[in-house]
């Protein structure tokens, strides 16, 4: 692990092999200990970045209100500078981390060369969603973290990772009550006004792979599905038995979908 200084605060990055950059982000309230198999599986080819985003894992944080999905790809943007890397990446995200990409289609097209969303959406949060969420961050910052992943944690997993993966569910809920109240407040913040991306799907010039569990009931199969229709060159894979969090539940299934978009074999 590696502390990279950039814009005024550091992030904490996991790093990994050789070749074509392949950038891993992270969900809400999560770090980049989520991605933990596919770090496995394409260190052997691809020099793979797995940061923890602003506010998160070992991350600094800063407080609600200075966070934004921009300034979270900026972050990105920024990180990528850092460490020299001037290659466009395949960008691999995550739900919150596929908010986080499309202001980094927005901002960065350049440094883009392919873009792989798992389990996420690119419709605006409702009126009534975005409350929620103000409400949820003002209790995180009175009670703590403990709040945010008693809310998020039964709508991350399939009935059969709960089931016959409990080590899976638990180590992820030791990150999120590890993870800081702060960093936890703003990221919600930052979600509730983030931009509508439907419109941007069209535009986007890169291939892509959209990928989602199959019992995913946050961003659902049906939903991802319509967003690959509506991106000119992508594929969308569902995968069997999985939920939310399809890359850490089935990473067999998910890492060959992701193997076989980049044109590798897995280790
Ligand atoms: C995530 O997994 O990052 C969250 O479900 C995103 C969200 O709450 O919209």
């Amino acid at each position: 692990m590696q502390r990279i200084a950039i814009g005024g605060i550091s992030l904490n990055v996991e790093q990994r092999g050789r070749g074509a950059p392949l950038l891993l982000v992270h969900g809400f309230p999560l770090d980049h200990s989520m991605w933990r198999h596919q770090i496995d599986a394409f260190g052997a080819r691809f020099h793979v970045i797995a940061p923890d985003l602003r506010g998160f894992g070992q991350s600094d944080a800063t407080p609600p209100g200075t966070v934004t999905m921009a300034q979270l790809a900026d972050d990105l943007a920024g990180l990528l500078d850092a460490l020299g890397i001037t290659q466009p990446v395949t960008f691999c995200a995550l739900s919150m981390g596929g908010y986080v990409a499309f202001s980094f289609v927005r901002r960065h097209a350049k440094r883009l060369d392919k873009l792989i969303l798992c389990d996420s959406r690119a419709v605006a949060d409702t009126a009534e969603a975005a409350q929620n969420r103000g409400a949820l961050a003002d209790r995180v910052l009175a009670e703590g973290s403990a709040v945010a992943a008693e809310a998020m944690l039964p709508k991350l997993f399939a009935p059969l990772t709960a089931e016959k993966q409990p080590e899976v569910v638990e180590q992820t809920r030791q990150v999120m009550l590890r993870v800081n109240p702060i960093g936890v407040a703003a990221a919600l913040e930052a979600m509730a006004v983030r931009e509508d991306s439907t419109g941007l799907l069209p535009t986007i010039q890169v291939p892509a792979l959209l990928v989602c569990g199959e019992h995913d009931g946050i961003s659902t199969p049906d939903e991802m599905r319509g967003m690959a229709q509506a991106i000119p060159a992508a594929r969308f894979e569902e995968i069997p038995a999985a939920g939310h969090m399809a890359p850490l539940e089935a990473p067999g299934p998910v890492n060959r979908a992701i193997a076989q978009f980049l044109g590798v074999t897995t280790a």
